[in-house]
């Protein structure tokens, strides 16, 4: 079965799945260069379709996330050709659909809820899968039943029960985007002390107990504002929030740490009551909110849950896949896909090469890759930044060894190199480090596998490899396996021969503000805007003097 997904909307994107294998998935923002653009995700269902090797008449089902199909959907899917519309401009690609393909849509959480169940390790087990984010189709938290191919809804919580809101109102007033920033606000919040601001911001939080919201928070509209394609979002709690830090002469990292332990608390009481009424512990989380490797790290502690798994691309970004999914789970027997975040374009070296002599611009190509891993490793150990582009574009927001900027984690100034040279970004944001699987004992102290950066662990050790250490004395890892990237994997082995480090710093390869890089021409665009000395795309390596 051929299943097209689609998201229009924040974030918006694609993704094919058939006969239950994820083939491909793209955001549209890494196409048209524009973070979180919600404009129709025309070059994500062309790439998807393509590496798919299918036209839209092969397809079975195209699938969209939320109940309503988006207004443009009929606009650029089309029966035939002669009914173009007039109003689209002929230049806009149209797909040709017939009346053959199912068209169906699903609920935003169902999606959200898909992604989750049919990637998580969990098999045969019944799951309780918690779905939380801003809000979508109305509903801003969601707890389903995974079993056997099924989903059951249990409880929908309503817009005026949004934790992932209140974040951002917090986010928002701290200076940074609403839907964008609360990464920041999550780090900040390392560096403050609640008590004196708890009971003061806990006015602009919902509040629930057992199981139910039993104080909702009014937000009122939404103000809405679309800048270069990317929605802004906006709620008069921000200002109100903005006021009380004035006023009241709140420390900025003292108001994040408040608005971080209140949406642990919430999400903490509502996830305990579910698994006492459901008996099941075998929790799954997905959503928007569950970005937040903090919070999470609070719910795999509790111990009423047995083992917990964190959709690894859990926002918004991923509802094209999870439209796919609820396809495949509604219309076909496969209820289980291997999830790899590697699912998107890739650039050989004959195209790299290409564009390197058309900008004149020298570069050394080797024929081994082991003498690649080899120089590399060795330029990383004398503290060179290094861009690393190598294979299929990483789905999601996570750089994971193919589109990523490199450097030793050993150096404490790489960590304010990079900030200050690279990413141009606050001082006080951690880095995270990519770990040799079999060297997860030494550095971190809890168990659980994090393959994608979406867990927070105390590390050991930690003066070793100082430049990835967060204030709290925190770590974000993502542990590489060689059967996930084996070049990425070999790349950290010959490091670790030069340094017995088995560690890089590992962030996203982009310039401050726009998406991660998905063309070569992107990544030399960035290589010269930045302070990057080396950037590696295949087997391609060119150097700064
Ligand atoms: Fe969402």
């Amino acid at each position: 079965m051929n299943i097209l997904g689609i998201h229009f909307g924040h974030d918006s994107n694609a993704a094919i799945v058939i006969d239950g294998k994820i083939i491909a998935a793209v955001q549209e923002e890494r196409f048209n260069r524009v973070k979180h653009s919600a404009d129709i995700p025309l070059n994500s269902i062309d790439y998807c379709l393509k590496e798919a090797q299918l036209k839209v008449s092969d397809l079975d089902v195209i699938a969209i996330s939320g109940q309503n199909i988006h207004k443009d959907f009929y606009r650029i899917f089309i029966n035939k050709k002669e009914e173009i519309e007039s109003d689209i401009p002929v230049y806009i690609n149209k797909f040709i659909s017939n009346n053959k393909i199912k068209i169906q849509s699903f609920d935003h959480h169902m999606c959200h809820a898909a992604c989750g169940y049919c990637c998580s390790y969990f098999d045969n087990d019944k799951v309780l899968i918690i779905v939380s984010d801003g809000a979508g189709d109305d509903c801003s938290i969601s707890i389903w039943k995974g079993y056997n191919g099924k989903l059951t809804l249990l409880k929908k919580y309503p817009k005026t029960g949004s934790m992932g809101w209140f974040f951002s109102n917090v986010t928002e007033a701290l200076g940074w985007v609403h839907g964008d920033g609360e990464g920041k606000t999550m780090g900040l919040a390392s560096y403050g002390d609640f008590s004196n601001s708890l009971d003061k911001l806990k006015i602009f939080s919902p509040y629930y107990i057992d199981g139910q919201l039993v104080k909702e928070r009014n937000y009122g509209d939404v103000g809405f504002l679309k800048l270069k394609g990317a929605y802004h979002w906006h709620f008069k709690d921000a200002n109100l929030i903005y006021k009380l830090l004035i006023q009241e002469k709140i420390k900025r990292e003292d108001l994040a740490c408040a608005a971080q332990k209140i949406l642990e608390d919430e999400h903490i009481k509502i996830i305990k009551y579910w698994i006492k009424v459901t008996g099941i512990n075998r929790v799954v989380l997905s959503g928007g909110v569950f970005l937040n490797i903090v919070l999470n790290r609070k719910i795999c502690d509790l111990e009423e849950i047995d083992k917990c798994y964190i959709f690894p691309n859990p926002g918004d970004s991923s509802l094209g896949l999870g439209a796919s999914l609820c396809a495949m789970l509604v219309f076909s027997n496969n209820y289980k896909v291997d999830y790899t975040p590697y699912l998107g374009p890739s650039f050989s070296s004959k195209d790299i090469e290409f564009i390197l002599q058309r900008n004149k611009i020298k570069y050394k190509k080797f024929s081994s890759l082991d003498c690649l891993c080899k120089k590399v490793a060795e330029e990383l150990s004398k503290d060179k930044c290094v861009g690393w582009f190598q294979g299929r574009m990483e789905y999601g927001p996570r750089a994971l060894g193919n589109r990523s900027i490199l450097m030793s984690p050993l150096n404490s100034q790489n960590r304010d190199y990079i900030n200050k040279f690279v990413k141009f970004r606050e001082k006080f944001r951690p880095f995270c480090p990519s770990i040799l699987y079999e060297e997860k004992d030494k550095w971190l102290k809890e168990k659980e596998d994090d393959f994608y950066m979406i867990l927070c662990f105390n590390g050991k050790n930690i003066d070793k490899i100082p430049s990835v250490v967060h204030v709290d004395g925190t770590l974000r890892p993502q542990l590489v396996r060689k059967k996930d990237n084996p070049l990425y994997y070999r790349l950290i082995k010959e490091f670790k021969k030069i340094t017995g480090i088995g560690v890089l710093l590992n962030t996203s390869l982009n310039i401050m503000g726009e998406p991660i890089v998905l063309s070569p021409t992107d990544a030399i665009k960035c290589f010269y805007s930045t302070g990057l000395d080396i950037l590696v795309m295949e087997n391609i390596l060119i150097e700064k003097n």
